[in-house]
């Protein structure tokens, strides 16, 4: 046998096939172990024209056929990021890493696909769902959009149903923290949440009370603290909490899924357990940092050392982090995502006087699956398809794009990567490819290195050489009604029921 699933007459008459020997679209990956979200097995894996032609044990090819050799290694899906702003404008600033190097730089870490965050113009989506498919021209890889409201009128209310009719976005973030600027109140949040519901949308939050961080920000101003400890002291857990509760409670009265995305503390997390216990559709998302770090280093001495650690919600105290680890390692969490939002140094220098100025965000795309695979898989909490499972198909999944993404089968995108687990990893600004001059995991180093990314079917990262090209990614649409929305009307229907039966008992009483 030589191609599968050769059509052509000279195969037949030959055994050589013509589109293999002239195109370089052909790859077989051979001898590795093949690991998806459901199961693992020892496979080749043949690929051609940007596909997954073929999954199954020794498949053999004519010798001009570009072959991958994997023994001894993990073959899995590249990683969706869920999370991430490029070149955002916030805070007075815009975020240093744009479609191509936080892309290029997500590619050397093993990460295929991205989902970044539209922020509307004044309040419109239209305006920018195409400032961003704008930015997005130059991506190297696949990308989705989510959509933020920012503000509440008819207009947007309208405008939701071009975004996921026309436009392929199926989630709506929104803002309950960031006063003054994205923050929305409850009534909006949830007209947003019904409006979500309609449409087959996700309704999605940052979870933290915008007043009560306003109020925690001018007690640390008056109390004379102007660093960057003051963020991390200015918006504790609790308010991380109650928010998440307050969105989950918000969700539940409506009945509409909810995605809680960076869940950086206990206090979310305990929320977001609580609401699953009971048969809640609630989702949740911890990043990178929050899983990783302490918020020890907001307390450096060095103005910039603290600054590259500012985020929102914050990086918390030490203990949080191992049990967001927990918590996704038992399912309470699905998922995990970067929240990759790089400000560099000149940036972050903005708040020098007054950590309420400091951009905030943190770098994530790229060391997102080494950490992940270093500090869960290497360590033995959880299995390689359970890592499969949170960093690529548990995304798809939930924004609706399985098995097309975060699968090796027949038919999928040929997202792919190689995973050495007797390799190493070492993370530096040094060596990075991030446009960032820092990285909030300076020198860290662990097991299990991307040593193949292969991106729609081309190898765009081997031998430590980035070889992508401006323009390539494409726009992945995500159609609504994901698996989270299956059987939502009938407990509305269900709940419709229960009114209407005490109504008829008390009309037969007139
Ligand atoms: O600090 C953060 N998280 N920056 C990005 C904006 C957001 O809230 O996700
Ligand atoms: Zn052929
Ligand atoms: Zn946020
Ligand atoms: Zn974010």
């Amino acid at each position: 046998l030589l191609a599968p699933f050769c059509s052509s007459e000279s195969y037949a008459m030959q055994g050589f096939c013509p589109e293999i020997a002239s195109s370089s679209g052909k790859i077989l990956i051979k001898g590795g172990t093949v690991v998806n979200a459901h199961h693992k097995e020892l496979a080749d894996v043949y690929i051609e024209d940007g596909v997954i032609v073929s999954v199954r044990p020794n498949i053999r090819v004519s010798d001009d056929i570009r072959i991958i050799d994997a023994t001894g290694k993990y073959v899995m899906p590249g990683g969706i990021d869920p999370h991430t702003h490029l070149e955002m404008e916030f805070m007075g600033t815009v975020a240093i890493d744009d479609f191509f190097t936080g892309q290029a730089a997500a590619l050397a870490g093993g990460t295929t696909m991205h989902i970044d965050f539209v922020i509307p113009i004044n309040g419109n989506l239209s305006a920018g769902f195409t400032s961003y498919m704008d930015k997005a021209k130059k991506s190297v890889m696949d990308y989705g959009f989510h959509m933020a409201i920012t503000k509440w009128d008819e207009a947007v209310s309208r405008e939701m149903e071009v975004m996921v009719k026309e436009n392929g976005i199926n989630s709506f973030k929104f803002f309950m923290a960031y006063k003054g600027s994205f923050m929305i109140n409850d009534e909006f949040l949830l007209q947003g949440f019904q409006k979500c519901k309609s449409l087959g949308a996700l309704a999605m939050v940052h979870a933290e009370n915008g007043d009560a961080v306003a109020e925690g920000q001018k007690r640390m101003i008056d109390l004379g603290i102007t660093g960057p400890e003051g963020h991390a002291l200015s918006r504790p857990p609790v308010l991380e909490g109650e928010a998440t509760g307050r969105a989950i409670h918000l969700a539940s009265f409506v009945n509409t899924p909810l995605y809680v995305v960076h869940v950086m503390s206990i206090d979310a997390m305990e929320e977001i357990n609580k609401a699953r216990k009971s048969g809640q559709r609630v989702v949740g998302e911890p990043v990178v940092s929050g899983l990783i770090l302490d918020e020890s280093v907001l307390w450096d001495p060095d103005f910039i050392t603290a600054a590259k650690f500012v985020m929102s919600p914050p990086i918390r105290k030490s203990g949080h982090g191992k049990a967001l680890q927990g918590a996704l390692a038992t399912g309470v969490l699905q998922l995990v995502g970067t929240d990759h939002c790089t400000f560099n140094s000149t940036q972050k220098s903005m708040g020098i006087n007054d950590f309420r100025k400091i951009p905030n965000g943190v770098n994530g795309m790229e060391e997102r699956m080494h950490l992940i695979w270093d500090a869960m898989v290497e360590s033995g909490k959880i299995s390689e398809t359970d890592y499969v499972r949170i960093t690529s198909t548990e995304c798809a999944k939930i924004f609706n794009i399985y098995p097309r993404k975060g699968a090796i089968l027949e038919g999928s995108d040929a997202d792919i990567i190689v995973l050495n687990p007797n390799a190493s990893f070492r993370i530096s600004a040094v060596s990075h490819h991030s446009g960032i001059d820092t990285n909030v995991y300076e020198g860290r180093t662990g097991k299990g290195k991307v040593e193949v990314t292969i991106s729609g079917g081309r190898v765009v990262w081997e031998e430590g050489i980035l070889k992508v090209s401006s323009g390539s990614g494409r726009y992945i649409k995500m159609p609504p009604f994901s698996y989270l929305f299956d059987g939502i009307e009938k407990a509305d229907a269900r709940y419709l029921a229960s009114l209407h039966a005490p109504v008829r008992r008390s009309t037969a009483t007139y």
